[in-house]
């Protein structure tokens, strides 16, 4: 979505606001712009389209100021133009804004009447004209900033620059993430912590109504009240947007290949299933039911997870999509009753809304969560991170396999507060997954030499069964997010009930298929596929290819494992997979049209 950077130094600004965009990038948008302060007056420069053509506006004309804000939009109100490109101003002031005002249409009438002149179809627009109105009646800057946040309803975050005070950089956060940070250089914020590296070794995190004031001597931050406060700060890796050192092509080659690494992190951190129980406050004995919330990706992994939840813990589990899930009808809850929501970013809105119905409830909310320092990594009543390090890439891959590890590790850990048999057997097994995880990616010249096969696909099909069904539903989205092939996951027991119309030699069916108990069910499904002429890629154990080689076309093959570990290690060549064909069509992987990292409105 949005991204918000911006800058306060010795020297001209441009150059770093324009690489501070350039970081926020992955987040997704459609124009970009800047604002900075130069011989007292506000200078604006703003482009459709990629930072590289904003880039090229700037430097027909750089301007030289010291002080600047800058934006990436992802168009919500208002097509993708010139026009509604922030910053957006007011005579004096540039804003800068992530999220939605949800009154602006009262307020834009009232700033209208009062004599507004807007240029933009955006809901940002009342912001800078409703600062500029209060500071026209003798409000301080700083002051004007909270009335400003406290007349808007929705979820924001804003920086702003003033004509008034040309040495200070003012920012407000509700709701949308906002972290500053100050270094020899000066001072700088993000909506981004991780945005900061190299102007910064620690970002402090605002909280909801707080304001940031930061000049080159430092950074002050204020709470709703106007007092000033110490907030949560975190380290900023300074080497994660240094693509100079990344031997792969895109973010997200190298963020799959990192994923033994990820998984290696998580089980030296929780050693023992104890270890992630000790992160949150809730004790399985008690625990009736379980509710796993999420989107996307997440979503999957939760789906996933539910399983584990019910054969390792006995403990009934639903999986629930957020963004459905906010808007239900709800039965009284029962006594014991557990929710489990999963992000990467901690930052998507409808996950957010999700646990704020099930905190008002009454239920527990624990939060399986990348983004420390996120809005639900602070609102849950308790946070397991997940230990990824920072994702770039637009589809989420290792953040994927790190929520299963974790997901894996707690439902292991509830079986053995739950005195479930077995639970150490299975502890013992996790242990392998990384090496597992690292055969699967020695398989990658084989995904190549299928993505070469069919790249040119029009629609593609994903099945499995019991815990590879998640897994074919998450190769699909990956496939759909960069590729932009049409693809669906399905319950490969599903297809003779109606998907199965759509098999023809054309479509590339992906069919996951794991030796164990359900292999004989999976097999006469394939079977089915191949009696209407499919096109078959199997991906799964050596036996169960062996088993299957007369129907298939191509196979990859990955490492056998049980229930727990087979659904991870089977994502790697799905992951590489839909990397290779949107690399092969000539698509940006890491940054897939339409799309945002981090879903910030609903
Ligand atoms: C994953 O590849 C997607 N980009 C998307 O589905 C994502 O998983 C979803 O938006 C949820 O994000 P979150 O994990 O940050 O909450």
């Amino acid at each position: 979505m949005c991204g918000i950077f911006a800058r306060i130094a010795n020297e001209p600004v441009a150059p770093a606001l324009i690489e501070g965009l350039r970081r926020l990038e992955y987040r997704g948008y459609d124009s970009a712009g800047i604002a900075t302060i130069e011989q007292g007056g506000i200078e604006r420069r703003c482009a459709v389209g990629k930072v590289d053509a904003l880039e090229a506006v700037v430097r027909s004309g750089p301007p030289a100021g010291t002080i600047g804000i800058a934006h990436t939009r992802w168009a919500t109100h208002g097509s993708p133009s010139e026009r509604n490109a922030h910053p957006h101003v007011a005579p004096g002031l540039a804003i800068a804004h992530n999220g939605i005002i949800e009154n602006h249409r009262e307020l834009r009438h009232a700033l209208s009447d009062r004599g507004a002149r807007f240029r933009s179809e955006t809901d940002s627009e009342v912001i800078p004209w409703l600062m500029h109105q209060h500071m026209a009646n003798g409000v301080s800057a700083k002051d004007a900033m909270h009335r400003v946040g406290e007349e808007l309803h929705g979820a924001f975050a804003i920086a702003a620059i003033s004509e008034n005070e040309p040495n200070v950089l003012r920012a407000y956060r509700r709701g949308s993430p906002l972290a500053v940070g100050f270094g020899e250089g000066g001072g700088v914020l993000a909506s981004d912590p991780q945005a900061l590296a190299g102007y910064a070794t620690e970002a402090m995190i605002l909280e909801d109504g707080d304001s940031a004031e930061i000049t080159r001597d430092g950074v002050t931050l204020f709470n709703r009240t106007g007092e000033r406060v110490q907030r949560q700060t975190l380290a900023v890796d300074p080497s994660v947007f240094a693509c100079e050192d990344n031997p792969y092509a895109h973010h997200m080659l190298r963020e799959i290949h990192e994923q033994p690494d990820v998984i290696a992190r998580i089980l030296g951190q929780y050693r023992v299933p104890a270890d992630v129980l000790a992160m949150v406050p809730v004790d399985f004995r008690r625990v009736s039911r379980i509710t796993l919330v999420a989107c996307g990706t997440s979503y999957y992994a939760a789906a996933l997870a539910r399983r584990w939840f019910q054969e390792f813990a006995r403990v009934p589990a639903e999986v629930a999509i957020a963004s459905e899930f906010r808007y239900e009808a709800f039965a009284p809850p029962l006594p014991g009753e557990l929710a489990i929501v999963i992000s990467q970013s901690g930052e998507t809105a409808d996950t957010i809304g999700a646990m704020e119905v099930m905190r008002a409830r009454g239920i527990p909310v624990i939060a399986l969560v990348n983004q420390i320092g996120s809005t639900i990594a602070r609102e849950a009543d308790g946070t397991i991170p997940l230990l990824a390090g920072p994702e770039i890439g637009v589809a989420s891959t290792k953040a994927f396999s790190a929520q299963l590890t974790v997901l894996a590790m707690l439902a292991l850990a509830a079986g053995q507060r739950r005195n479930q048999p077995g639970i150490g057997q299975f502890h013992a097994r996790l242990q392998k997954l990384g090496d597992m995880v690292t055969a699967a990616l020695h398989n990658e010249p084989a995904v190549i030499a299928v993505a070469e096969r069919i790249h040119n696909a029009h629609s593609m099909i994903y099945v499995g069964r019991g815990s590879l069904f998640p897994v074919a539903m998450e190769g699909a989205l990956k496939l759909k997010e960069i590729s932009y092939i049409h693809a669906e996951g399905f319950a490969a027991g599903e297809l003779k009930h109606g998907p199965i119309a759509l098999v023809d030699p054309q479509t590339p069916i992906i069919a996951l298929v794991a030796s164990g108990s359900l292999f004989e069910k999976s097999a006469s499904n394939i079977r089915e596929i191949a009696a209407r002429n499919g096109r078959i890629i199997l991906v799964g154990d050596r036996a169960a290819l062996l088993s299957l080689s007369d129907v298939s076309t191509h196979s990859l093959t990955v490492p056998q494992g049980c229930d727990l570990l087979q659904p991870i290690v089977s994502t790697v060549p799905l992951q590489l997979l839909a990397y290779h064909v949107a690399r092969l069509r000539g698509l940006d992987v890491d940054r897939p049209r339409n799309l945002a990292k981090s879903v910030t409105v609903e």
